[in-house]
């Protein structure tokens, strides 16, 4: 039996995508993203499955945000999908996308709970992948303009902001192994696109600091610290390797210490940096959200382009074959409050898929229960350590569309019955309600 409590400021949340849960793509003046784009494309997602209805949260956001209430929820994460505000990429701004956004938060606020906006989850405008995308300059400008117009329209009704979901996915899958949008697989282009990702957050956060808001704006990674597999020097060498490449290309700049040197010199990798691009970069912001799901190990490897390989995992897996370690958030966590000096962290996203079967109306994804148990301990001894971790925001509010997955994998704490659109809260969500409450004993 084991009960972990937490201060009564720690802010519990949910999270969610736009392209993931919302559907309506062709709704109010929404132009294509890349998501559509890509879904469209032969073997790019499973089943051919696509976000053109997703979980339906266009229209059933009262519902939703109703069923987040009476599981107690504090905060929604959420994120704004660009080509609904400009359906152009930039210039004219659509009066109804940003509508839509606007309804969400004024009954977020009326259930009293607080709304956290991402600008950036990953569906860029395909008439900016049309210029080139993330590996051209011009798109850190327009994504500062986006921002800027969410900044004036939605100002009012947010209460947290976060920049760009993990830069880290839309540069190299989308750039390097051509895994998600746009599909491409081309080392210079990745790695232009860390920097034009980068520099947009910079770019939006010097927008927000011109806007007058003051509530916090910060962005969010997925971190990736990989564990050496031996303690010999090499390996441990390979574990550098791996967070350089992975992790510190987007958190070193964050805080002023510019590209890691592992990256610049042993892997002779640049970066398209012009004067300045630095500073506006490493903005002061207000914290750092973190995503975690699973860790590797991994050993040196001098014939890959990243100087080391992973091995083989032991651990428990969820059904995409992610090994759990909750451990590692721990070792993620105090690794941040090292490299930012005690910054203020959120985990803005964890779970797990699992197979997950609705009998009589219930889900018992006990093996969920567990995953995030077993995370929330983790976090509660990073707390108890020093780390100043304010929140947890569990992945995800509902069952989505699980990018180049399709529909196979469920991550929802409530389940989504794609046929009907019905939903039903699972053992874990019943679970999250009553950690919230401060009475669980799991
Ligand atoms: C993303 C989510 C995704 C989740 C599970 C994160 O990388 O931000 O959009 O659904 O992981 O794969």
């Amino acid at each position: 039996m084991q009960k972990i409590e937490f201060d009564k400021d720690f802010l519990w949340g949910c999270a969610t995508a736009s392209y993931q849960v919302e559907g309506a793509i062709d709704e109010d003046g929404r132009q294509p993203s890349i998501w559509d784009t890509f879904c469209k494309k032969d073997g790019a997602i499973l089943h051919g499955d696509d976000g053109s209805i997703a979980a339906d949260q266009y229209h059933r956001y009262k519902e939703d945000v109703q069923l987040m209430s009476e599981l107690n929820f504090q905060a929604y994460r959420f994120s704004i999908a660009w080509p609904r505000v400009l359906p152009e990429g930039r210039g004219e701004v659509n009066q109804k996308g940003l509508a839509y956004y606007i309804n969400l938060s004024k009954e977020l606020h009326l259930k009293g709970i607080k709304v956290v906006a991402t600008l950036y989850h990953w569906d860029l405008p395909q008439i900016l992948q049309d210029e080139g995308g993330w590996a051209v300059r011009s798109t850190a400008y327009a994504f500062a303009d986006y921002a800027k117009v969410c900044f004036e329209a939605l100002g009012p009704y947010v209460d947290q902001w976060i920049t760009l979901n993990e830069p880290f996915c839309a540069a190299y899958l989308g750039y390097l192994y051509g895994e998600h949008a746009p599909g491409i697989k081309n080392p210079q282009k990745a790695f232009q696109a860390v920097h034009y990702l980068n520099l947009a957050h910079g770019l939006a956060v010097k927008e927000y600091k011109k806007s007058g808001l003051r509530v916090p704006i910060g962005t969010t990674l997925n971190p990736s610290l990989p564990r050496p597999a031996s303690r010999k020097a090499e390996d441990e060498k390979a574990a550098l390797y791996a967070r350089s490449i992975f992790t510190d290309v987007f958190l070193y700049p964050l805080v002023g210490k510019g590209y890691p040197k592992e990256v610049t010199e042993d892997m002779h990798i640049s970066f398209p940096i012009l004067d300045g691009d630095m500073e506006i970069i490493a903005q002061p912001i207000d914290f750092i959200g973190i995503n975690y799901y699973m860790e590797r190990a991994v050993v040196l490897d001098e014939t890959k382009p990243f100087l080391h390989r992973e091995v083989p995992s032991w651990q428990r897996a969820t059904n995409q074959d992610w090994p759990i370690v909750p451990y590692g958030l721990l070792r993620i966590l105090k690794y941040f409050d090292q490299v930012t000096n005690g910054l203020a962290l959120y985990i803005t996203e964890n779970g797990c898929a699992n197979d997950d079967v609705l009998q009589d109306g219930r889900v018992h994804d006990h093996f969920r229960c567990d995953y995030l148990n077993e995370h929330l301990a983790a976090c509660k001894k990073a707390i108890d350590e020093g780390v100043n971790l304010k929140g947890y925001f569990v992945w995800s509010f509902m069952d989505n569309f699980e990018w180049a997955w399709g529909y196979s994998r469920r991550f929802g704490i409530v389940y989504v019955d794609y046929e009907t659109q019905e939903r039903f809260p699972k053992d874990s969500a019943y679970m999250m309600r009553d950690i919230i409450s401060g009475y669980c004993e799991y």
